[in-house]
């Protein structure tokens, strides 16, 4: 690895976005830039989480956003603030939500890049004080500048992402972030309001003992998904979903296991958003040495076609993405 690049544990994550674009001699320092506005946003709905139960700010909100799910407080705000820090940061030009209906303009006509964003993820945890996190990617506009990013700006393939991360706020609050050049996660620390390199160059196991799918819903799992499910219960594999993506492939990741929302007869496009979710973990779990497919394809390979598609997700430890495709193959 390039020694520009290796920094100890503990370094700030301005240092570390500061140090990282030393390295890239070409670098603009704008991709730097909106990892920060992210990282300032994340500190802001990390405040908003933390004080939930005090400010009012649990509960739903009393509308439903464009997939029809009712939007909870947090999502809104979590929504605002995360929009507001990147207008404010000028670098992107566009932004899509998972709680916006169409492509949202931040009029920097300049901005260099497009941000998809799922603001606040596993909304339904909010109220009973379980984790939950946000989900971000960053794609190169593919317009000229000096104008609006366009969609087709927006519905650019996952391996085309120059960045994508996510923050868990949990037990401690973390971001975690890839450019590309593996995975670094950093914890921050609420008396300081810093993050912190804490988890550098994040590997994950190419193996795991732990699979989280909502199994509640098995009746209406496609075979192959049934038979390895079945499968993790003959090798005394343990059942661990939070209910919360972020949370549970955050635990993935460290431990290696396998995440699963497939696609089902009630949801046969799955539920999870290719855009808002399951790019950027793709990415993140690539760098990290794991796998992401929607059951037949590469996540990143996909070529999204609406700003809002669903898709099937089975994401984490390389052996055992391996595994379950084993059991869908046979079913065909
Ligand atoms: P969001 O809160 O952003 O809408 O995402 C919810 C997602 C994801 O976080 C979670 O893994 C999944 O929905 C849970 O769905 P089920 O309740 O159907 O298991
Ligand atoms: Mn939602
Ligand atoms: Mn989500
Ligand atoms: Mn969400």
């Amino acid at each position: 690895m390039n020694d520009k690049l290796a920094l100890p544990v503990g370094t700030t994550l301005d240092r570390f976005i500061m140090r990282k674009q030393e390295a890239f001699p070409y670098a603009t320092g704008e991709l730097s830039q909106l990892l920060r506005d992210i990282a300032l946003a994340a500190k802001i709905v990390n405040r908003e989480i933390n004080r939930a139960g005090l400010l009012d700010v649990t509960g739903a909100y009393g509308q439903q956003n464009v997939q029809g799910e009712d939007q909870q407080k947090l999502d809104v705000i979590a929504n605002i603030r995360f929009i507001r820090a990147l207008r404010n940061g000028g670098e992107v030009c566009t932004i899509i939500s998972e709680e916006e209906d169409d492509i949202i303009q931040t009029g920097n006509h300049k901005g260099k890049y497009i941000v998809a964003i799922d603001p606040l993820d596993g909304s339904s945890n909010i109220d009973v004080n379980v984790s939950i996190g946000t989900i971000f990617s960053v794609y190169r506009r593919l317009s000229e500048q000096g104008c609006d990013g366009t969609e087709e700006d927006c519905l650019q393939k996952g391996d085309r992402q120059v960045a994508a991360g996510y923050v868990i706020y949990g037990s401690s609050t973390m971001l975690v972030y890839t450019t590309g050049h593996g995975v670094n996660g950093f914890t921050y620390d609420p008396s300081l309001g810093e993050f912190f390199l804490s988890h550098p160059t994040i590997t994950s196991p190419t193996t795991g003992n732990i699979y989280s799918i909502n199994e509640g819903t098995y009746n209406y799992f496609p075979e192959g998904v049934k038979q390895y499910v079945n499968y993790c219960k003959e090798n005394d594999y343990s059942a661990r979903y939070i209910g919360s993506l972020v949370a549970d492939f955050h635990r993935n990741l460290l431990k290696g296991g396998i995440y699963m929302y497939p696609a089902t007869t009630k949801a046969p496009k799955g539920k999870l958003r290719l855009m808002y979710e399951c790019n950027a973990l793709a990415f993140i779990v690539e760098q990290a040495g794991g796998k992401a497919t929607n059951g037949s394809q590469r996540i990143m390979e996909m070529q999204p076609t609406e700003l809002h598609q669903r898709c099937p997700l089975f994401i984490g430890s390389t052996e055992m993405v391996d595994k379950v495709h084993e059991f869908l193959k046979a079913e065909v």
